[in-house]
């Protein structure tokens, strides 16, 4: 357990973006045979949704892909930069919260933006889709597959 890498996941209320970046993640490393080494998790900024399961339509539109987003919603704390080798943030807000969290400046350097892992995407940060129809969902699956893919070649070829 403690060799291993650990990534966390960060969005609002880690029941939409979050926990969508974190089953993508994991079926991609289990698809990869890397379940022993790499531990994904998510997180939410705001703790509006603490205990809850990732909202029903992610979950909807997630299982037509082939996933299974059942984490449980939590909030982000100070502790997580101890536990965690890389805090990736979906949008700005979430980037700058977790940031006022840091407790040093060198634990400020394991955090990422999602977006910094695109590869055929142009978009600067994953857009909150609670407020969203279908296409803001599908949306946020396309980027956040995108964005995974890149995240696990850097994790995979050592160049974070
Ligand atoms: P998430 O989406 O940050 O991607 O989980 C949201 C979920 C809930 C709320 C906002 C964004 N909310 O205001 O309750």
């Amino acid at each position: 357990m403690a060799d291993k890498y650990k990534i966390v996941f960060v969005c609002l209320g880690n029941i939409c973006r979050s926990p969508a970046a974190e089953g993508i993640l994991k079926k991609m490393i289990e698809d990869q045979g890397l379940a022993n080494e790499i531990i994904v998790d998510s997180a939410g900024t705001s703790g509006y949704h603490d205990g809850d399961l990732p909202d029903h339509r992610m979950r909807k539109h997630g299982s037509r892909r082939g996933y299974r987003f059942d984490s449980i919603s939590r909030k982000f704390t100070s502790n997580d930069f101890d536990q965690f080798d890389m805090i990736i943030a979906m949008d700005d807000s979430n980037y700058h919260n977790i940031m006022r969290l840091s407790p040093d400046l060198e634990s400020g350097t394991k955090v990422y933006r999602m977006v910094d892992f695109s590869q055929k995407y142009m978009h600067d940060h994953i857009p909150d889709p609670y407020y969203s129809g279908a296409d803001g969902f599908e949306l946020v699956l396309d980027l956040l597959e995108d964005a995974c893919e890149g995240l696990l070649r850097k994790i995979t070829i050592g160049d974070k």
